[in-house]
């Protein structure tokens, strides 16, 4: 088999990536090792930039989600039941964000790719990267029981944090920049409508806790917790009653329903350099963490898979090969812009035990305090979280 641009993962980054370069007359074949069913149900990221939602419209991909994703134009952030809304459209200039599910991208995704008999071979397993250093990469599968080669120009590493591209990069040209924090996040989804209009970031003693939502009847919830915590030990009424402490306060409750969807991720930091080696380049989560604090996880992919798409296009219809050449410098810039950012949203939002975490606490209260009384401050949160355009 052969095909221009070979793309490990079906995640948002892999399916995004395949429908540009379609858009753009280039070919390319998509391997998923999940099933299409299981990719589109997994509930991860729900905060798109506006520049995420610019790239799904170019994409031609935003039909539903220009229906039923929800404009914000403010956050607020909570300390010990203080509440603050950040009023992000009036510090930027007029830009939102977009609450749309990450599953719900990856579905109009699927479905416009399926529509224009686009190649996306899910369930395959074994895949290996070869000849990187070659004008002729090889992408060797299984799928279906039988072993199979996909000849290509070059391969997209789109496979996400525990993908295999990324150790295709020899150790000798690979530096890894990492934290590993030492709390997670329990994520809910609830049927239940939202109880307020806007995202909700709190800091209570007890530990992080944030409100957010997916429509008129669904909530999203997430709580701090310890990340090796078994799922078990948070049976919903415990929930509940976490989330109430955390997020409620002297004239406000949260609404409660039933659970419909709970889990419990690890918050790290991490970063690989170079994002290229050869003809492989890696996209999205296989290069790159964030904790979610910051809602960038998905934004950041999507931005390197634009880049990447460009150069490409670059590449096949000007024959220029500038962009592939400094792809990994430039996502690097905003890579490290956002990685900053998600710590710093970390660091005021949660709780930290130690010997040090009286003195954690008056820092993070200053720091509301600050955000409270300075547009300076104030505008430094909005501008980051609705997506810095020239980075
Ligand atoms: P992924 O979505 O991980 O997609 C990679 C794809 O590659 C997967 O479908 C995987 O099955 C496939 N794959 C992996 N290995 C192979 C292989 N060897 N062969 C073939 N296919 C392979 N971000 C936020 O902003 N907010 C959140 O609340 C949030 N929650 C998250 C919860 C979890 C559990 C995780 C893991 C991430 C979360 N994120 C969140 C981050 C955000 O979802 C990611 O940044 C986003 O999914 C990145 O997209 P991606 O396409 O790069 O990677
Ligand atoms: C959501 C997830 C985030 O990580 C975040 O910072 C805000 C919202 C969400 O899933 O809605």
């Amino acid at each position: 088999m052969r095909t221009q641009v070979a793309i490990v993962g079906a995640g948002p980054a892999g399916m995004l990536l395949s429908q540009l370069l379609h858009l753009q007359g280039i070919d390319s074949v998509v391997l998923e090792r999940r099933s299409r069913e299981y990719v589109q149900q997994r509930v991860r990221a729900g905060v798109l930039e506006q520049g995420t939602v610019d790239v799904l419209r170019d994409a031609d991909v935003a039909e539903r989600l220009e229906k039923q994703g929800h404009p914000h134009h403010g956050v607020n952030v909570q300390f010990d039941g203080e509440r603050l809304r950040i009023p992000l459209s009036e510090l930027t200039g007029g830009r939102t964000i977009t609450v749309y599910g990450q599953q719900e991208v990856v579905k109009d995704l699927a479905d416009r790719r399926e529509r224009d008999g686009g190649r996306v071979y899910y369930e395959v397993s074994d895949v290996s990267v070869d000849g990187i250093d070659t004008e002729q990469p090889v992408v060797r599968f299984t799928s279906d029981g039988s072993t199979r080669e996909l000849r290509c120009d070059y391969v997209a590493g789109c496979d996400g944090f525990h993908g295999v591209c990324r150790n295709a990069v020899p150790d000798s040209v690979r530096t890894t920049y990492e934290r590993v924090y030492p709390f997670g996040w329990l994520g809910i989804l609830a049927e239940v409508a939202p109880s307020s209009e806007e995202l909700i970031y709190s800091n209570h003693p007890n530990g992080f806790a944030l409100h957010s939502l997916r429509s008129s009847e669904l909530s999203r919830l997430y709580l701090q917790c310890d990340p090796r915590d078994p799922i078990e030990q948070w049976p919903d009424e415990r929930i509940w009653e976490e989330l109430q402490t955390r997020l409620g306060t002297p004239d406000w409750k949260l609404r409660e329903g039933p659970v419909i969807d709970k889990n419990i991720t690890a918050l790290r930091s991490f970063v690989t350099e170079p994002m290229s080696y050869g003809r492989l380049f890696l996209a999205g989560d296989s290069a790159h963490i964030v904790p979610p604090t910051g809602a960038k996880g998905l934004n950041l992919a999507v931005a390197d898979v634009d880049r990447l798409a460009r150069a490409l296009t670059d590449r096949y219809h000007n024959g220029s090969t500038t962009g592939l050449e400094t792809y990994s410098q430039e996502c690097l810039r905003r890579v490290w812009r956002v990685q900053h950012f998600s710590w710093w949203m970390t660091s005021m939002t949660h709780r930290f035990d130690g010997p040090d975490s009286a003195y954690d606490r008056r820092l993070q209260r200053s720091q509301f305090d600050y955000l409270c009384s300075s547009d300076a401050a104030a505008t430094t949160l909005a501008e980051n979280y609705v997506g810095l355009a020239a980075v």
